[in-house]
């Protein structure tokens, strides 16, 4: 900022600082009586509109996608890239502390007195990176392959079986390729059929051993069809 732009700017303060209100109580009032009215209208409207509820939670759904809101989905994807459970910290705390810490002490470290967008490129750049960024990120997570879903690559004749665990929410416990879950409670499911025999497979999925649910429910054949898609990896 030059000199005379400097001075200009202190002169016309003294003239607002003169002749403006004070905060208390013009601005207080002022603002009050904003926040009384929308809240108002906010009552009157979930009274006599009523609110959007959604249907019950099903707490039996093997289908459900989990799914963080929209404006979660830059994080979601963050945690999706950073795949080693050592940096899984760092993508859900560390990243977004960091950013919070540089964005509270920006008034300090950026004392560049210029207003105009292109006459501070470092901020402006920063800027728009970070919209780019969590836009691309948020874009990623919004159009994420489904939890319920494996991606892993099989032949037409196991398409069936491979719906079925996928669905049936097998990989809440067990791996499959990049499925599923890594570390969870059961054995990884990647490369079971080099393992078992496929009448073996098929009587664990039906007894469901050790703390495994039994999916005989799921009936004969679908039975028969995971036990074809699970031989069938190895
Ligand atoms: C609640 C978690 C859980 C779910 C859900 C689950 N499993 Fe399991 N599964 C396990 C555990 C734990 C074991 C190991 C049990 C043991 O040997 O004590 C296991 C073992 C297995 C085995 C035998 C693996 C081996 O090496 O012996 C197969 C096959 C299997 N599960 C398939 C499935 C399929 C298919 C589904 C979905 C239809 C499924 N599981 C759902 C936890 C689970």
């Amino acid at each position: 900022m030059k000199a005379r732009d400097k001075e200009e700017y202190l002169s016309e303060y003294e003239i607002l600082k003169k002749k403006g209100k004070s905060f208390f109580p013009y601005a207080i009032v002022k603002d009050s009586v904003m926040f009384v009215l929308v809240a108002a209208v906010l009552i009157l409207m979930s009274i006599v509109m009523g609110a959007e509820q959604g249907p019950k939670a099903d707490p039996t759904t093997t289908t459900y996608v989990p799914r963080p809101e929209w404006y979660f989905f830059f994080l979601f994807e963050l945690l999706k890239v950073i795949k080693p459970p050592a940096l899984v910290p760092l993508a859900t705390i560390g990243i977004p502390t960091i950013c919070m810490i540089l964005l509270i002490l920006l008034p300090f470290y950026d004392r560049n007195p210029e207003r105009i967008p292109w006459k501070r490129p470092v901020a402006s750049i920063s800027g728009i990176l970070v919209i780019v960024a969590m836009g691309y990120l948020t874009y990623m997570g919004a159009s994420a392959g489904s939890p319920n879903e494996i991606e892993l690559e099989t032949a037409p004749e196991f398409e069936q079986g491979k719906q079925v665990v996928a669905q049936a929410g097998c990989l809440a416990c067990h791996n499959i390729g990049e499925n599923g879950a890594e570390g969870g409670l059961g054995p990884d499911l990647t490369e079971i059929g080099a393992m078992l025999p496929r009448e073996a497979i098929k009587r664990s999925v039906a007894i469901g051993p050790g703390i495994m649910p039994s999916y005989r429910g799921l009936g004969e054949k679908k039975l028969n069809e995971v036990a074809d898609y699970l031989a069938s990896l190895d």
